[in-house]
């Protein structure tokens, strides 16, 4: 784990409008900076980044919040990639705790792989421009191929010279680890001698999703050659090929964007569809596509079209495929290429256009997939019929949703020209005997019910009672309190006095006086949250306190803060309230927004027991309560009209 020190420091040295300014052209506006949305295909900006207060807010996709959620967003981190990001960017020493000895060497040896890996693309990547062999042989190979400059450099694509040990040489003479270079697989130690395990061919860095070069994929020049057409990185502590995909760090905002992930087979298909303008694109690189690959997918999209080959083996690794990403609750669809062609050698010759309607017109779910296998064997073959259809029932059980596989049935009912019922029964005989990939757990969200007006209006004054707590929470304040007295005659009557306090102490203590409970649960959280932070310390200081939260409610709190800067304070102004001064207000803000919410509250009382009424046939006790609430409720509503 990353020590508490270390992120704390991350906090205190990175700038949200620096780390943003990385990937985002800003433009100032006021104090703030103003951008085009970089999560949707805007027209006029609705990204703010305020400095001031060191949050973002991305008006058109509703997400917001600090430094580290927008690189979990925009470059799907996770926490701790994005604290090691900024560190790397911010030049802090990361620290980590709760490391024994043995952890502390693995992390360092992983460290030093990384580092040896990059210096070695730079050296890949510096021989295939600078060196004669280089140029001759390696760039050469690779414009014949069709691949641009730009795409070269992009992919940060070298060359490994045919001499028998010049990197290794070349990085020992820099200081590079003997055991390291071994450990990468970069070289090669027998004895007294060593040898470049890449050596005469056109080098493929491998990126992880963050960007770190994690192992290498090297093609051999020419196809005559006796000898394995790619060499690739043995496993290594910072390689592991099923759980990593060639490409995904290029790919993965279009992805996210374009929420679909095409999977080729090949290095040279991802880079040739990039080049062709097609980005959403990763490679399991000719290993059949594994869980772990799926998942890391899943981070950016759950749509996946998969471009295999159509060759035997071909269809067999994506009908594997299909199940596993099934099985996952992610869809399917699989577009497949004219005999004997892969994505790469297809689009050499198409535009962005053919290809992208290419692409979209021969994508097939993978019912109409298995079928489309059929039809080119024997669709008049009765056995070889039930067998498909077996398989696609197969497939459909291993669709964690039920709605889903439902739909599926009745999909491959009409296609298979079976009846439902057939399919059913043997989907729930398959159902029984679980053959899946993985657990059904943890994927299906809970499904929201649709907020109706009265949830709505529950929702924005809870909100905005968090809204006064981050604002005004720590700011003493004269409140009118409302005694009540009975006069002479029995009737009401009111006395106001005033009182000083801490705002979120009165908010606190009415809330608690009426046992007012929060209903959204991360309002409810933050409340919790920032109560406890006030009554520790008497202050809100909003920067650190974000800094604490998880994404959920910090996204809330940013959403919350940046509404602020986008509309002005509140609408008193529309509302054509005098205000004498600022200060006037928030007492004013903080009374009606308690006494809405309890009115709220008892409306909604009432109305439940005007229903029980009607059940039940012995009522009395139930009118006399709403007797006693209607009583209430207007003694709030005259409260609510001296504060308005
Ligand atoms: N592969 C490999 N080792 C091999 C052959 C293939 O690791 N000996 C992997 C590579 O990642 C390769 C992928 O499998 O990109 C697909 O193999 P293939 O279709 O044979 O190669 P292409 O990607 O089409 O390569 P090229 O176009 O350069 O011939
Ligand atoms: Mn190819």
């Amino acid at each position: 784990m990353i020590s508490k020190n270390t992120i704390e420091k991350v906090f205190e040295q990175s700038r949200v409008e620096e780390v943003i300014g990385d990937f985002v052209q800003l433009k100032k506006a006021g104090s703030n900076f103003k951008a085009l949305s970089p999560f949707s295909n805007e027209k006029t900006p609705s990204f703010v980044v305020s400095p001031v207060k060191q949050i973002w807010k991305d008006f058109s996709s509703g997400k917001g919040g600090n430094s580290i959620a927008f690189l979990m967003e925009h470059e799907h981190f996770t926490y701790p990639e994005a604290i090691k990001y900024l560190a790397r960017k911010y030049n802090i020493e990361i620290e980590e705790t709760q490391l024994n000895s043995e952890d502390k060497e693995k992390a360092s040896e992983r460290e030093s792989l990384y580092i040896v890996s990059e210096f070695a693309k730079d050296y890949f990547k510096k021989n295939l421009n600078n060196s004669t062999e280089g140029k001759t042989i390696g760039l050469s190979y690779f414009k014949e191929r069709g691949f641009s400059a730009d795409t070269i450099d992009g992919f940060d694509l070298g060359f490994s010279s045919k001499e028998i040990n010049i990197f290794t040489k070349t990085a020992l003479e820099k200081g590079y680890d003997k055991s390291f270079l071994e450990k990468t697989g970069l070289s090669i130690f027998q004895e007294n001698k060593s040898a470049d395990r890449f050596r005469g061919r056109v080098i493929f860095p491998i990126h992880s999703m963050s960007g770190r070069v994690l192992g290498f994929g090297a093609r051999i020049l020419n196809n005559q050659i006796k000898t394995a057409k790619y060499l690739n990185s043995p496993e290594s502590l910072i390689y592991n090929k099923s759980k990593v995909l060639y490409g995904i760090y290029y790919s993965k905002q279009e992805i996210a964007k374009l929420d679909n992930c095409y999977i080729v087979e090949g290095y040279t298909d991802v880079i040739q569809l990039h080049q062709k303008g097609i980005k959403n694109v990763v490679s399991s690189s000719g290993t059949a596509l594994t869980i772990d690959q799926i998942t890391l997918i899943r981070r950016l999209t759950s749509n996946i079209t998969m471009l295999y080959d159509s060759d035997k083996a071909g269809i067999n690794a994506t009908l594997r495929g299909v199940d596993m990403i099934l099985s996952v609750g992610m869809n399917v669809n699989i577009c497949t290429f004219p005999e004997g062609l892969d994505p790469d050698s297809f689009s050499q010759d198409k535009s962005y256009e053919e290809l992208n309607d290419f692409l979209i017109e021969n994508s097939k779910d993978f019912i109409q997939f298995k079928a489309s296998i059929l039809v080119n064997k024997s669709i008049d073959d009765p056995i070889l019929k039930a067998k498909t259809i077996n398989e696609i029932v197969t497939s459909i059980s291993m669709i964690p949703d039920r709605i889903k596989q439902e739909i599926y049935v009745k999909h491959c009912s009409r296609i298979m020209d079976v009846s439902e019922e057939v399919l059913f029964n043997s989907l729930a005989q398959l159902n029984k005997s679980e053959i899946k990939y993985f657990s059904k757990n943890k994927i299906t969200k809970v499904q929201k019910t649709k907020k109706n007006k009265t949830v709505d209006v529950l929702f924005e004054l809870e909100k905005k009672i968090i809204e006064i707590l981050l604002l005004y929470g720590d700011k003493k304040e004269k409140f009118e309190e409302v005694i009540l007295k009975k006069g002479e005659n029995g009737e009401v009557l009111m006395e106001p006095s005033i009182v000083e306090s801490l705002v979120y102490e009165k908010i606190f203590l009415d809330l608690q006086q009426d046992e007012i409970e929060f209903t959204n649960e991360s309002f409810k959280n933050l409340y919790n949250l920032i109560i406890m932070e006030l009554q520790k310390r008497n202050k809100l200081v909003l920067e650190v306190f974000i800094n604490n939260l998880n994404s959920e409610l910090a996204g809330h709190v940013t959403s919350i803060l940046m509404n602020e800067d986008r509309y002005q304070l509140h609408d008193w102004i529309s509302k054509d309230i005098v205000v004498k001064n600022k200060s006037g207000v928030i007492p004013q803000l903080v009374s009606e927004t308690i006494l809405s919410l309890r009115t709220y509250l008892i409306n909604e009382k009432v109305k439940e027991l005007q229903k029980n009424t009607l059940k039940e046939s012995n009522n009395n006790e139930i009118l006399e309560e709403i007797t006693d609430y209607y009583k209430l409720k207007s003694l709030l509503s005259k409260k609510l009209n001296r504060v308005l």
